[in-house]
């Protein structure tokens, strides 16, 4: 097979990886230059892989530890694989339809998660990704001043509450035909963190507030935060720092989530939409 190349899909973020298959056991140059790739362009696309759940999981893994979903059970063969799924017949929005970082309700949030197409639409179901530092540089000398030593609470609790149940069981395509959540009174937890982390690898500072997730600055209230918040979600995610990418079976997203949001557009009513994501583990955003 030829070198790797990486091919920039848009002047934000992304890059295709072309010349590699993800089946084989990668030799450490092959790792090193997609390492490099998914710092660079903080996200990255492999097109034409066929893989087995266990071949994405020991790709998965050269990054890290990969983490068990606390709401979403994993492939009873593969538990670090949860199925990201929306039949062809379900009129419910799709999981991901909303601007997130994954799992920040946790202490230790996402370093990074790997989406396998197994089978998906002909046309729509694309996912758009936004770059978080470029959202940060962005911002005003006075506003990146503000928000310097601020915190922020995150909590799975809008989406996996126990109240939640009902809600978002009608709204999500959250059933036996599609993903089969859990929902708990542990969702409820609320963590800490900063409003402006600094990426253990790159150095760089980024935005790091998400929709889903994050519900108050800490020491303010709901109500106080709203406004300031909302601006950071919409800035966050204006066209100018995103990418968007088509899916084809077989593809394979790795996308880097402690400067990354993604949004998976709901697009497709009458076809499958299949796909598999291994999470890795991250360390506490500093
Ligand atoms: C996710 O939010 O992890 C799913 C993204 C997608 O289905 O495109």
């Amino acid at each position: 097979m030829s070198a790797i190349e990486v091919q920039p899909i848009s002047g934000a973020l992304g890059a295709e990886i072309l010349n590699v298959d993800l089946s084989e056991h990668l030799n450490n140059d092959q790792f090193n230059k997609i390492h490099q790739a998914f710092l660079d362009n903080l996200v990255v696309f492999f097109r034409d892989q066929d893989l087995t759940p266990g071949q994405h999981v020991r790709f998965a893994k050269r990054f890290g530890e990969l983490d068990i979903h606390k709401f979403i059970p994993g492939l009873p063969e593969n538990p670090e694989l949860i199925p990201v799924i929306k039949s062809a017949g379900d009129t419910n929005s799709n999981f991901g339809g909303i601007w997130h970082t994954d799992v920040s309700f946790q202490e230790q949030p996402a370093l990074g998660s790997l989406l396998y197409g197994r089978k998906v639409p002909e046309y729509g179901g694309d996912t758009i990704f936004s770059n978080m530092y470029l959202a940060y540089e962005r911002l005003s000398n006075g506003l990146k001043r503000t928000i310097a030593d601020l915190r922020a609470i995150h909590t799975a609790g809008q989406v996996y509450g126990v109240d939640k149940r009902q809600e978002s069981i009608q709204r999500f395509a959250y059933g036996d035909e599609s993903m089969n959540v859990r929902f708990g009174a542990d969702a409820e937890e609320e963590v800490s963190h900063p409003v402006v982390r600094i990426h253990p690898e790159t150095g760089k500072k980024s935005l790091f507030v998400n929709e889903v997730y994050t519900t108050r600055f800490e020491g303010w209230t709901i109500e106080e935060s709203a406004g300031l918040l909302k601006f950071l979600f919409n800035w966050s995610t204006r066209p100018d720092f995103t990418c968007r990418f088509r899916w084809q079976q077989g593809s394979m997203a790795f996308w880097d989530n402690r400067c990354v949001q993604h949004y998976a557009l709901d697009d497709y009513y009458g076809f499958d939409r299949i796909m598999h994501r291994a999470t890795i583990r991250g360390d506490k955003p500093v």
